[in-house]
């Protein structure tokens, strides 16, 4: 990644923690590249206005970011109401929909979302789309249970079309397992979708945990760009 790309991460994340974390939060963390810079922006604004926030994980990556940057570690156990999520996406439409997943954290990012008051994205703006599918072209990540990895596969793809692939570990041989054990398919689809019913009808397959579509949830995307300009999106 050049630094241009990672000035209009660093931009999206500034400003939605500036906006929208208040002392004495629950705060969902998100996973991937540019929640980094958010948590890093928290530990900032922390050590001068001690905001006294719990921070809910939604992976391993975000459980050592919210330690590594001395914030208060919480859980769903102890705090399933959240006042705010903060988290990347893949790929934003024009409604603020989003694919999550490509870093494979959907599925927690998933719960934290929904326990959340509000959702806010933070991207750089290769993110920013009308239409889902056309920045993102690895297709929408599916968790899915491994033993039943095959015939998903299968009825995703009599049902749909397109291909549904396993995702396969890069530095060890086989699949990619989730922080939660599963494995992930990613279906790389032709053309527009009815989002609304795709992410139903895959949810009704037996064997399917959760989609990476995102769907009515977000409050507002931050799309930052190489110069630093931030667009927010709300609907
Ligand atoms: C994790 O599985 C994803 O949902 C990430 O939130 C998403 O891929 C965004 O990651 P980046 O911030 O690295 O683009």
């Amino acid at each position: 990644m050049t630094d241009r790309d990672q000035i209009g991460k660093i931009a999206a994340a500034t400003q939605a923690v500036n906006e929208n974390v208040k002392a004495g939060q629950i705060v969902g963390i998100g996973s991937g590249s540019t929640i980094v810079f958010a948590v890093k922006r928290i530990a900032e604004r922390n050590k001068t206005e001690n905001l006294n926030l719990i921070c809910i994980p939604t992976s391993f990556q975000a459980r050592q970011l919210i330690q590594d940057n001395g914030l208060i570690l919480g859980s769903l156990e102890t705090n399933p109401e959240i006042d705010i999520a903060i988290d990347g996406a893949d790929e934003v439409d024009g409604d603020i929909n989003l694919i999550k997943g490509g870093g494979g954290c959907l599925m927690q990012e998933k719960i934290i979302a929904s326990c959340a008051k509000e959702l806010f994205i933070i991207a750089d703006n290769r993110k920013d789309s009308t239409t889902l599918g056309t920045t993102w072209t690895k297709g929408v990540p599916i968790e899915v249970l491994p033993m039943a990895y095959r015939p998903v596969q299968l009825k995703i793809e009599q049902i749909f079309g397109g291909e549904a692939k396993l995702r396969m570990a890069s530095n060890k041989a086989g699949p990619v397992v989730t922080d939660n054990g599963n494995f992930l398919i990613d279906w790389i689809f032709d053309g527009v979708q009815d989002w609304h019913q795709v992410d139903s009808q895959l949810k009704g397959i037996p064997g399917v945990i959760e989609t990476g579509l995102f769907l009515n949830m977000t409050k507002a995307a931050y799309f930052g760009s190489p110069d630093g300009k931030v667009i927010v999106r709300t609907k």
